[in-house]
């Protein structure tokens, strides 16, 4: 899977790539060998995409800092990845069969464990509000995937609760990596806090619409297999909308195959189709773009600026993407 699309920051993103492979070089090679193996599938770069924006479009110049903060947070990113397909039963990711399948359970975590320090090591070479961030940002990771499981198979689980936990596993990532870089661009707080708002709603609308892909998406394109969630009982906005919102839906039914810790055959493929065909995927998609919005409004004070252009692209992207 490679990124094709171009949000000014190419050649930034090609040296956040170097640091990468630079950072996963070990002693031994089987880690080495994991972390290539995740990280070379590629991935769209949203996160290192959003930091390295925000560094221009608040006037950062130099930009070699923002690479490797960029950089460190992928790293975060990718770590994460493994252990959530480990925690989410994700057979696929990025195309691939997901690390654990493919290397066992074992060395899949500490690979993920390797991930975070290395990129701690990168991290903790900056002042301690940064390093602040980054933790916060990886804490909050893990208590949004907490209060995910807590919620598993709980059709009784609210739009608010939802948003929390959504806030906490992506969004609130996102906004560090934001606010990280207007810290380093040298910019006024007002701007810092407005690029950081500009990741959390993008983040909000990001998980959003990777919860409707879950839906109507096509594996393929996904690089991940769609109906994870619903297998995996993570009940996510489509399914509330479906379950609460008065639409034409065999409720009952619904929540039973949700309930349900085993599937029976064929419960994935009509649960898919009730949520596709009730008008619950439209209501998520208004949410998205609603999102969507406040991430631009978010940013509507900085100055004109190319990346600034860039920002608001990447909120259509996110709004429009099938992968
Ligand atoms: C997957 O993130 C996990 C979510 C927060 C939905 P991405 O969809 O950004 O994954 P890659 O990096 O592009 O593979
Ligand atoms: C995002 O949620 C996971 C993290 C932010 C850790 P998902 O579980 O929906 O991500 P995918 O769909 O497996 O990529
Ligand atoms: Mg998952
Ligand atoms: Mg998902």
């Amino acid at each position: 899977m490679t990124n094709s699309w171009d949000f000014g920051v190419l050649d930034e993103l090609s040296l956040v790539e170097k640091k990468i492979r630079q950072s996963v070089v070990s002693e031994e090679p089987l880690l080495t060998d994991i972390a290539t193996y995740v990280i070379a599938a590629g991935g769209k770069r949203i996160r290192p995409t959003v930091t390295l924006l925000s560094f221009k479009a608040l006037g950062g110049k130099d930009a070699r800092e923002a690479v490797n903060l960029a950089a460190a947070l992928e790293l975060i990113h990718s770590a994460t990845l493994i252990h959530d397909d480990i925690n989410d039963g994700g057979e696929m990711r990025r195309g691939r069969p997901a690390a654990y399948k493919k290397y066992g359970l074992q060395n899949a975590l500490v690979t993920g464990d390797f991930l975070f320090v290395k990129a701690f090591g990168i991290g903790g070479q900056f002042d301690g509000d940064i390093v602040e961030l980054t933790a916060g940002a990886c804490a909050a990771l893990a208590e949004g995937e907490i209060r995910q499981k807590r919620h598993a198979f709980d059709t009784s689980v609210t739009k608010d609760e939802y948003v929390d936990i959504i806030r906490r596993k992506t969004a609130l990532p996102i906004m560090a990596g934001a606010k990280i870089a207007g810290l380093l661009a040298g910019a006024r707080l007002e701007d810092v806090d407005a690029v950081g708002d500009y990741g959390l709603y993008l983040g909000i609308a990001f998980q959003i619409v990777d919860d409707i892909l879950d839906v109507i998406g096509d594996g393929a394109r996904l690089g991940k297999p769609a109906g994870t969630d619903l297998k995996e009982g993570n009940v996510t906005l489509p399914a509330i909308y479906a379950l609460n919102d008065g639409l034409q839906v065999d409720t009952v039914e619904l929540a039973r195959i949700l309930r349900a810790p085993r599937k029976e055959n064929g419960d994935i493929e009509s649960a898919l189709s009730v949520l596709r065909s009730s008008g619950a995927v439209d209501k998520a998609w208004a949410d998205a773009r609603a999102y969507g919005e406040m991430a631009k409004q978010s940013i509507a004070s900085l100055p004109p600026s190319e990346a600034k252009l860039n920002m608001l692209r990447l909120v259509d992207f996110v709004l429009t993407r099938d992968r």
